[in-house]
C-alpha cells in the first residue's frame, strides 16, 4: 500500500474529533426546544463532552503503552459509533448525555492516538505534513459538520441525523485501521523485533529497513525497559518536553480558537451581519480558510521548521486579535462589520498555520519514547480541559466585560504564548524522533 494512503486512513481519527466538536453548536438549536433545556443545561450538554474527552485522553496514554496503539483506535471507533448512534436516539436528556460522555471519550481518545500513531510510523524527513493530516481532518470535520448541520436545519428530527452521522467516520476508522500494522516504534519498545520489521516492510514498501529498525533498537536500549512509570516524567529528562507539551496544550486553548469555532454565527451576527444565514455563511467561509491554511501548513512544515510557522503565525494571531477587539469597542456598523469577518478569518488562518497544527506536532514528537503515551496524555488532558473553560466562560466574559476587552484577553494570552515559545519551543525538523530525544536530554544536561 503507498504510504500516503496508509496515512489518509491513519489520520481519520482527527476527523471524529472535528466533525462532532463542530455538530453539537447547529444541533443544540432544536435539542434545547425538544428537551427544554434552560442556558445551563445547554452548556452541560456541549461541556459534558469536552469533559469526557480529557478523561478519555488520561486513560489512552497508558493504554495504548500497554496493548498498543492500533488496538485502541480500533475500540475507540466502536465507542464513537455506539456514542453516536446513542446521542441520535436519545429520547431523554440522560441518554443524551450518555451518548456525548461515549462519544467525548472517544474524541479524547483519537486525539491523542492519532497523531501518536502518525508520528510513529512516518519517516522523519515527512513527519510534519503526516501528523498534520490530523489537524488537516479536524478542520475538515468541522466544515462538515457546519455544512451537515445546515443541511439538516429544517427543524424536526434533523438533529438526530446531525448526530448520528457520526457515527459514519467511526465505521470508516474502524474499517481503515484494521487494514494497518501496529506501530514499529510500539512493537520494537515491546522487544517484537519481527512483527516491528514485518511492519516496517509494509510501510516502507520496501523489505531493506535494517537502517531503521536499528535505529529503533538503539533507542530503546537506551532505555531501560519499554514502558517506564509515571515518574520518569517529572524526571529531570523528561521536564522539558513536559512544561513545552502542557503549555502548548494550555496556550492553544486560552488564545480564543474555540470561542470562534463554537460561536461564530453568534459573534457574526452581534457584529453587525444582516441575518442568521449571512452568519452561518461566514462561519462556513471560516470554515474554509481554516482548511485550506492548514494544508499550507502541511506544505510548509518540513521546509520552514516548526518554530518559525509558530512564532509568525502567533504574531498574526495577536495583530488580528487587536484588529478585532479594537473593532467591537469602536463598534462598526454596516458594510464596516466586514472588518470584523475578515479579522476572524485571519485569525483563523494564522491559527491555522502555526499553533493549531504545531501543538498536536509537537507533542508527538518531544516525549522520550518510554514515556510518550503518558506524555501526550498529559498535554492531551489539559488541552480539553482549557478548551472546556474557555468555551463555558466565553459568554460571561462578553456579558461582564463585553467583546472588545475579552478579545484583548485572548491578545494578551497570544503575546504570552510568543514568549513561552521564544524561549522554551525546540525545533524538530527533520530530526529523528531518536534524535530529538537525545538532543532535548543532552541541552537538559547541559543547564543542569
Ligand atoms: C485544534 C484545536 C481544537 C480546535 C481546532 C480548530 O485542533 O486543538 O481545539 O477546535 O484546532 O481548527
Amino acid at each position: 500500500m503507498q504510504f500516503t494512503l496508509i496515512a489518509v486512513i491513519a489520520g481519520l481519527g482527527g476527523l471524529l474529533f472535528g466533525y462532532d466538536t463542530g455538530v453539537i453548536s447547529g444541533a443544540l438549536l432544536f435539542i434545547r426546544h425538544v428537551f427544554h433545556l434552560g442556558p445551563t443545561m445547554q452548556g452541560v450538554v456541549v461541556a459534558i463532552a469536552l469533559a469526557a474527552a480529557a478523561v478519555g485522553a488520561a486513560f489512552a496514554g497508558s493504554l495504548s503503552d500497554s496493548f498498543g496503539r492500533r488496538i485502541i483506535l480500533l475500540i475507540t471507533a466502536l465507542i464513537f459509533i455506539v456514542g453516536a448512534l446513542v446521542s441520535a436516539v436519545a429520547w431523554s436528556v440522560a441518554i443524551l448525555l450518555l451518548g456525548r460522555v461515549l462519544v467525548g471519550a472517544a474524541i479524547g481518545v483519537a486525539s491523542m492516538l492519532t497523531p501518536m500513531y502518525l508520528s510513529e510510523i512516518s519517516p522523519p524527513e515527512k513527519r510534519g505534513a503526516i501528523v498534520t493530516i490530523n489537524q488537516f481532518y479536524i478542520t475538515l470535520g468541522i466544515v462538515v459538520s457546519y455544512g451537515v448541520g445546515f443541511l439538516l436545519s429544517h427543524g424536526g428530527n434533523g438533529w438526530r441525523w446531525m448526530l448520528g452521522l457520526g457515527a459514519v467516520p467511526g465505521v470508516v476508522l474502524f474499517a481503515g485501521m484494521l487494514t494497518l500494522p501496529e506501530s514499529p516504534r510500539w512493537l520494537a519498545g515491546k522487544r517484537r523485533e519481527d512483527a516491528a520489521r514485518r511492519a516496517l516492510i509494509f510501510l516502507r514498501g520496501r523489505e531493506d529497513v535494517t537502517d531503521e529498525l536499528s535505529a529503533l533498537r538503539q533507542d530503546i536500549a537506551r532505555e531501560d525497559r519499554a514502558t517506564a512509570p509515571w515518574s520518569v516524567l517529572f524526571e529531570k529528562r523528561a521536564r522539558r518536553p513536559l512544561i513545552v507539551g502542557i503549555g502548548l496544550a494550555i496556550f492553544q486553548q486560552v488564545t480564543g480558537i474555540n470561542t470562534v469555532i463554537y460561536f461564530a454565527p453568534t459573534i457574526f451576527l452581534k457584529a453587525g451581519l444582516p441575518s442568521a444565514s449571512v452568519s452561518i455563511l461566514a462561519t462556513a467561509g471560516v470554515g474554509v480558510v481554516n482548511v485550506v491554511m492548514t494544508l499550507v501548513a502541511m506544505r510548509l512544515l518540513d521546509v520552514a521548521g516548526r518554530r518559525k510557522l509558530l512564532l509568525w503565525g502567533l504574531a498574526g494571531m495577536l495583530v488580528t486579535l487587536v484588529i478585532l477587539s479594537v473593532s467591537f469597542m469602536i463598534g462598526l456598523h454596516g458594510s464596516l462589520a466586514l472588518v470584523t469577518v475578515l479579522s476572524v478569518a485571519a485569525y483563523v488562518a494564522f491559527f491555522a498555520i502555526g499553533l493549531g497544527p504545531v501543538f498536536w506536532l509537537l507533542i508527538a514528537e518531544i516525549f522520550p519514547l518510554a514515556v510518550r503515551g503518558r506524555g501526550m496524555s498529559l498535554a492531551t488532558i489539559s488541552n480539553w480541559t482549557f478548551n472546556m473553560l474557555v468555551s463555558i466562560t466565553f459568554l460571561d466574559l462578553v456579558h461582564g466585560f463585553g467583546r472588545g476587552p475579552t478579545f484583548l484577553i485572548y491578545a494578551a494570552m497570544t503575546l504570552a504564548t510568543i514568549v513561552f515559545t521564544w524561549f522554551l519551543v525546540p525545533e524538530t525538523k527533520g530530526r529523528s524522533l531518536e534524535e530529538i530525544e537525545a538532543a532535548l536530554e543532552g541541552e537538559e544536561k547541559l543547564a543542569a
